[in-house]
C-alpha cells in the first residue's frame, strides 16, 4: 500500500513509519525537518502554508496518516487529499473529553467544544476530528484517540522514571519514594503497539472513533511492573497525599514529580478507559512489564536522569528527610 505520513520526524509519527516499512508498505512523509527513517520518502512543505500539500495531492494514496494537533493543517490536508486517498488516519487523544472525571467511559463521552487554538490541546484535537469527519465521511476516517503513550523514546519521562529510579536504588540502596495510595487506575500505551494499531487501520477495517489506550491497571500493580522490570527489590517509603504535596511533588509529569501519581478526584476516568471497540477491532497490546524493561534499556542510554519527569536523587533525599 501507500501510505502518506504527514510528520514522521517525531516519536509516535517515526515509530508509525518504521512500523509500515517493517510491514511491506511504500511510506512518503511530509515534513519540514529531515529525520525520517531510512526507506521512507520524504517531501518537504511547512503545513501553515496553504499549498504545503499541492505537490502530494497529485499523486493516489491509500491512506494518509497525520499527527497534527493544528486544525488549520488538518482542514487544508482534509480538503487537498479528500479526492485522492482513501482513508484518513489522524491521531487524536483521550483529552477530548469533557469529562476526566467519569470512571469506564467509551467513545461516546461527550466531548469539549472545538477550538483552532494547538495550545487548546483537546479542543483544537476535537476541531482537527471533526475536519476529517467531516471530509471523509465516517466510514473513510479513522480516529484514535490515544491514552498516555510510553516506550522506549518517551522524552516526557513518564514511562522511563519508575523502571529508572527501581533500578538506580537497586544500585545505591536508598529507599523509592512512592505515593502510598495505590489503587487508582492508570494505563500507558506502548508506542509501537499505537503505531501497529494505526498502521493497520490505515489498511482498513478501522473506521470510525476508538480510543487507543493501554490496559488499565492500578498505579500499584505499574510500581510492581516497574519494579519487575529492574529486576530488584528495593525498600520504598510509602507517602500519603497530603504528605506528598506539601513537600512540594508535583503529581503525572514534568519537573519534581512523581509520573502517573494523579491524587485529583476529577481526572481519575483520562487513563481508565476500557478500550472494547478497539480491542475488538484487533488491537494488540504486549505487557506492561515489557514495555517498562524496554524503556528502561532506553533510558540507562540517556545522558541525563531522571529527564522530563520524576524527582532527582537530591529531590527524592529532601522530600524522604522533610517534615
Ligand atoms: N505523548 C502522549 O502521551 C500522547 C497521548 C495522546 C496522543 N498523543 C498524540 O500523539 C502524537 C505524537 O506525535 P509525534 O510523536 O510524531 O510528535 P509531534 O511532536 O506531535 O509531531 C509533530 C509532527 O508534525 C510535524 N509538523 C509540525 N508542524 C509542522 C508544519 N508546520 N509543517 C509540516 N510538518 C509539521 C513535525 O515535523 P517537523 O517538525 O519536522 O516539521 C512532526 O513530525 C500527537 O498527535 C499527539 O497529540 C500523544
Amino acid at each position: 500500500m501507500r501510505i502518506l505520513v504527514l510528520g514522521g520526524t517525531a516519536w509516535l509519527g517515526r515509530t508509525v513509519v518504521q512500523h509500515a516499512l517493517d510491514t511491506g508498505h511504500d511510506v512518503t512523509c511530509v515534513a519540514r525537518g529531515s529525520d525520517v527513517p531510512t526507506g521512507a520518502r520524504l517531501v518537504r512543505a511547512d503545513r501553515d502554508r496553504d499549498d504545503a500539500l499541492t505537490g502530494v495531492a497529485s499523486e493516489r494514496w491509500d491512506a494518509v496518516v497525520d499527527v497534527s494537533r493544528t486544525p488549520e493543517h488538518v482542514r487544508r490536508a482534509a480538503r487537498d487529499l479528500e479526492p485522492v486517498a482513501d482513508r484518513y488516519v489522524l491521531v487524536s487523544t483521550v483529552s477530548v473529553y469533557a469529562s476526566q472525571a467519569e470512571r469506564g467511559a467509551d467513545e461516546h463521552a461527550a466531548v469539549l467544544e472545538p477550538s483552532d487554538d494547538p495550545a487548546d490541546y483537546g479542543a483544537a484535537k476535537v476541531a482537527c476530528e471533526r475536519a476529517v469527519l467531516d471530509a471523509f465521511g465516517p466510514e473513510r476516517a479513522s480516529i484514535a484517540r490515544a491514552g498516555l503513550v510510553g516506550g522506549p523514546g518517551d522524552h516526557t519521562g513518564r514511562s522511563g522514571y519508575w523502571p529508572w529510579r527501581f533500578a538506580r536504588a537497586a544500585v545505591t540502596g536508598r529507599p523509592v519514594v512512592v505515593p502510598a495510595r495505590t489503587d487508582r487506575p492508570t494505563s500507558v500505551i506502548d508506542v509501537r503497539d499505537l503505531a501497529g494499531w494505526l498502521v493497520g487501520a490505515a489498511e482498513g477495517g478501522r473506521a470510525g472513533v476508538h480510543d487507543v489506550p493501554g490496559e488499565v491497571v492500578t498505579l500499584g500493580q505499574h510500581l510492581e511492573a516497574a519494579r519487575a522490570a529492574a529486576g530488584g527489590d528495593v525498600p520504598v517509603v510509602a507517602l500519603s497525599d497530603e504528605v506528598l504535596l506539601a513537600r512540594g511533588v508535583a503529581p503525572w509529569a514534568g519537573e519534581r514529580s512523581l509520573p502517573l501519581w494523579i491524587p485529583d478526584d476529577d481526572h481519575q476516568g483520562m487513563n481508565d478507559r476500557p478500550a472494547d471497540r478497539a480491542r475488538a477491532a484487533g488491537l494488540a497490546r504486549r505487557p506492561l512489564v515489557e514495555t517498562l524493561a524496554d524503556t528502561l534499556a532506553w533510558e540507562q542510554l540517556q545522558p541525563v536522569h531522571p529527564h522530563g519527569a520524576g524527582l532527582s536523587d537530591d529531590d527524592e533525599a529532601a522530600v524522604r528527610a522533610a517534615g
